[in-house]
């Protein structure tokens, strides 16, 4: 399997003779920038002119601060801190949240619009309806439109359109240019494969529509159903306004092509969102799920109703599987079943607010923004970033702070993110929208934590608007998610410009800059705190499965049979890396039958056209005694038939 490049291989890539140019250059730099740092401290405020000119060489600065990961001299390291930290000073922004929003809501949605071809400001080269992930060419290169990003990113934009916020013809051509651009997307052969054979599960292309070919975490099955949530968004408003024609003419094709990929491999794992593991992962099951299901919906409304059987039976299998993600003895999801991490993770907050449907409540199958579960899940989020950050330290315990990926992240040294920072105040915002609505909040055994941070005598139950606890506490939690706003702003630049992160030291902004995601982000945190209330999906009410189907996929029947010669008490078992061999588990190995003794032989329904590894192994009494020698034995099922598999025990 390919990975995605290593950060920490990348960076100590440089050759020695290079380097150690490079470091004589950045320590001369760093003492002039520890100089100017000194300097600007002490003539702060001198006049308008001087901060100008301060902001404009910090800002020359920050260009090469992504540099700083590569500096592995710790006392170069610290005199270059110190003197970001001035830097981080001189350009943080000490703001009211209102006047935040006011001037960032401008700046985000430029900044957005600049990333979209073909006339964006900072995105020539892109074609009509391409979202660059930002205009940065190196350190990193972002120079690509990733599946992912531009469905978030249009996901705001046609909420924008749809909810009234932005009904300009200019951003409707720019939506529509969208689905253009989609509609070749898909059609691109790519290193994942053709439209018809996992094409679609490609993370990123070249911003002229072409494939991307180097190595990458591919598939990551979150795009499709990411796009086909976005563009079904769309095709509702345009259905309520009289323009089905285009519905079925130009965007449900896509739509499709997505649906059909998501109900066809939604059980296969996959890279998570941020590009490392591959394995389950929380969030592309939550929107996996929400695609089929509005998707089914769409399908009834335009009459294709061959498909909604399906695309139904496949969203409540995948409903039924996104539980397993909870944890109940951390009171927490965790976010992906590989990777060896805590699990506490961004992606399950970018999850519940991408999940967020007002009609359901606080429903917790669909870990709804309010559900127990993530608000439990929130705190054990936000708390994972409390001691780690050295710019949260000195924060009170139930006080907002800056949050990344999650805490283990190395990238670019494990910084904040202005995304997942903004995505902890929206899920307490779309928390408010719903109890105000439904007139009461729930606190249970599994929120009460969360809750003890805004009244620390406060006890299970159910707390009517019209009590002075509900009054207190949804004071206190609308301050509490304005915190994390307000975090963001202190680290915003006064430009208003949003990178990908900021530094957990200093607070610099650093790797990409004018990240298009961060901007779509900050929007969207804005506008739940508005109130404004995205469609619904469909999430009320729904009925999880009493028992899960995990996997969707025609089965085949293949016999496994060994020649091997036993001692008394002794059998031979099979497993091997899928689920119908038991993932490797010993314990729960399958049993072969000696009728044909010294052949041993069981058949097993597997998944049709799906490579696995296996091997057999010796259990005396019950007990597992000896394992087949390395390497592992592999198999690709075939599309249909019998398959006999001949082996000899080694
Ligand atoms: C590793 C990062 O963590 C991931 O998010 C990124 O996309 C890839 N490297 C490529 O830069
Ligand atoms: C790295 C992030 O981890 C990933 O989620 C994102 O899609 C790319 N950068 C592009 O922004």
């Amino acid at each position: 399997m390919e990975k995605p490049p290593r950060p920490g291989s990348l960076i100590r890539q440089h050759p020695p003779h290079e380097r150690g140019g490079r470091l004589i250059l950045l320590g001369i730099l760093s003492s002039i920038v520890f100089l100017m740092g000194v300097i600007f401290r002490e003539t702060a405020d001198i006049s308008s002119v001087l901060v100008k000119y301060k902001e404009e060489l910090c800002l020359f600065y920050y260009a090469s601060v992504n540099r700083l990961q590569t500096l592995h001299l710790p006392r170069m390291r610290s005199i270059w801190l110190t003197a970001l930290t001035f830097c981080a000073a001189v350009l943080s922004q000490s703001v009211t949240i209102d006047q935040y929003i006011d001037s960032e809501s401008s700046i985000a949605k430029v900044g957005v619009l600049a990333n979209i071809g073909p006339s964006g400001a900072k995105s020539s080269g892109a074609k009509a309806g391409v979202v660059i992930a930002s205009p940065s060419t190196s350190d990193p290169d972002y120079l690509y439109t990733w599946t992912r990003d531009s469905a978030l990113v249009y996901k705001m934009l046609i909420d924008q359109y749809t909810l009234g916020e932005d009904i300009s013809s200019s951003l409707r051509g720019n939506i529509d240019n969208y689905v253009s651009a989609q509609t070749i997307l898909q059609q691109v052969s790519n290193p994942s494969g053709t439209v018809s054979t996992g094409g679609l599960g490609e993370p990123k292309f070249n911003i002229d529509l072409t494939a991307f070919t180097a190595s990458w975490g591919r598939p990551q099955r979150d795009g499709p159903p990411l796009r086909a949530i976005s563009l079904i968004t769309y095709a509702n408003w345009l259905i309520a306004n009289s323009n089905t024609t285009y519905v079925t003419g130009k965007v449900w094709p896509v739509i499709k092509l997505d649906l059909d990929y998501t109900a066809k491999h939604w059980n296969q794992s996959g890279f998570d969102l941020w590009e490392e593991v591959s394995s389950r992962s929380f969030f592309t099951t939550a929107v996996q799920h929400r695609a089929l299901r509005q998707g089914a919906a769409l399908a009834t409304k335009i009459g294709q109703n061959s498909l909604v059987v399906g695309y139904s039976a496949q969203a409540d299998n995948i409903l039924c599987f996104l539980q397993s993600y909870w944890s109940s003895t951390g009171n927490y999801i965790t976010s992906n079943t590989g990777g060896g991490r805590s699990g506490k993770d961004a992606n399950s907050v970018l999850a519940s607010i991408h999940s967020f449907d007002a009609a359901a409540g606080c429903d917790s199958r669909t870990f709804q923004p309010c559900s127990d579960k993530a608000l439990a899940n929130h705190k054990a989020y936000v708390d994972a970033f409390r001691s780690i950050y050295t710019i949260n330290s000195g924060i009170a315990a139930n006080k907002a702070v800056a949050t990344g990926r999650y805490p283990e992240d190395v990238y670019y040294g494990g910084q904040a993110w202005y995304l997942t920072t903004a995505a902890a105040a929206e899920q307490l915002y779309d928390a408010l929208i719903v109890w105000k609505a439904q007139g009461s909040l729930q606190v249970t055994s599994t929120s009460l934590a969360f809750f003890r941070q805004f009244s620390s005598s406060i006890q299970t139950g159910t707390y009517a608007s019209s009590t002075s606890t509900f009054a207190t506490l949804t004071a206190a939690i609308k301050e509490y998610a304005d915190g994390f706003i307000l975090v963001n702003a202190k680290y915003t630049p006064s430009n208003g410009a949003l990178a990908e992160q900021y530094h957990r030291n200093t607070g610099v902004p650093l790797s990409a800059k004018d990240l298009t995601w961060s901007y779509a982000s900050t929007l969207t945190a804005f506008a739940s705190r508005k109130g404004f209330i995205p469609a619904s999906w469909g999430a009320k009410d729904l009925v999880v499965p009493s028992v899960c189907v995990s996997n969707q996929l025609p089965m085949v029947p293949v016999t496994f049979t060994v020649v091997a010669s036993t001692v008394w008490g002794e059998s031979i078992y099979l497993t091997g890396s899928i689920d119908e061999l038991k993932n490797w588990s010993p314990t729960d190995a399958l049993i072969l039958s000696s009728t044909s003794y010294p052949t041993w032989s069981i058949t097993v329904n597997v998944p049709v056209s799906t490579k696995f590894d296996y091997k057999f192994l010796r259990k005396a009494n019950g007990v597992v005694s000896t394992w087949e020698s390395d390497p592992n034995r592999f198999f690709q099922s075939p599309a249909s038939g019998n398959s006999v598999l001949s082996d000899t025990w080694r």
